[in-house]
């Protein structure tokens, strides 16, 4: 059974190879990246700024575990306000070779949970590349509801890229 855990500083060596392993399939969807990102020391780094904003309640960033126990990806809440939006984004990955099993499925339905019930946050959004179907299908599964399109939004794979807008509303607030 697919399973979701915050991140730990003790994981940092497991997604350096696990980065690694999966650079070439991950960078059509990611911004550019330099070598140093999939090093060890440069994961620790990203792992330790996530989890300084982790402690000021700014992102809830988790690993994603399959059914023997090992990572085999990450998802995140981000960009969490209050007030009166009470909203964050999703992001996540999952390695190649864990692809095609349910797996993101599963860990976005985790992470719902953690924004819905454990936060009470309002809304969930989520950005895809306008032609990144699985990812869409993903998000569809999990009642995300396609909002708008977002020209030249952000710059992934080195160029400004057009995106899909998803949210989904906590069923709680009616
Ligand atoms: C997108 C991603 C997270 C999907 O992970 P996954 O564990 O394989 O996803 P799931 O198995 O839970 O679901 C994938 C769905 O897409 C469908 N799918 C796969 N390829 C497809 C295609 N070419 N066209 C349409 N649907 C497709 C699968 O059939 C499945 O749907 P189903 O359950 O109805 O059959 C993974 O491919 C990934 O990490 N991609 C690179 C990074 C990325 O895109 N991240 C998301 C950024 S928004």
């Amino acid at each position: 059974m697919t399973a979701i855990r915050l991140v730990t500083l003790d994981d940092v060596p497991v997604l350096a190879d696990l980065f690694t392993r999966n650079r070439d399939f991950l960078a059509p969807w990611e911004p550019e990246r330099g070598t140093d990102y999939f090093s060890i020391d440069g994961q620790r780094g990203v792992i330790e700024e996530a989890l300084e904003r982790h402690e000021q309640g700014l992102t809830y960033p988790h690993v994603i575990l399959d059914d023997a126990g090992d990572i085999v990806g990450r998802i995140n809440l981000g960009n969490v306000v209050h007030g009166p939006f009470q909203s964050c984004g999703v992001g996540y990955w999952v390695a190649e070779r864990s692809n095609g099993r349910g797996v993101a499925t599963a860990a976005v339905r985790e992470i719902k949970q953690v924004a819905f019930d454990e936060l009470g946050l309002h809304r969930i959004e989520a950005c895809t590349l306008a032609h990144n179907v699985r990812s869409q299908r993903v998000l569809e599964k999990n009642g995300f509801v396609r909002f708008g399109l977002a020209p030249a939004y952000a710059k992934l794979a080195g160029q400004w890229q057009d995106h899909t807008l998803y949210q989904t509303l906590n069923p709680e607030h009616g």
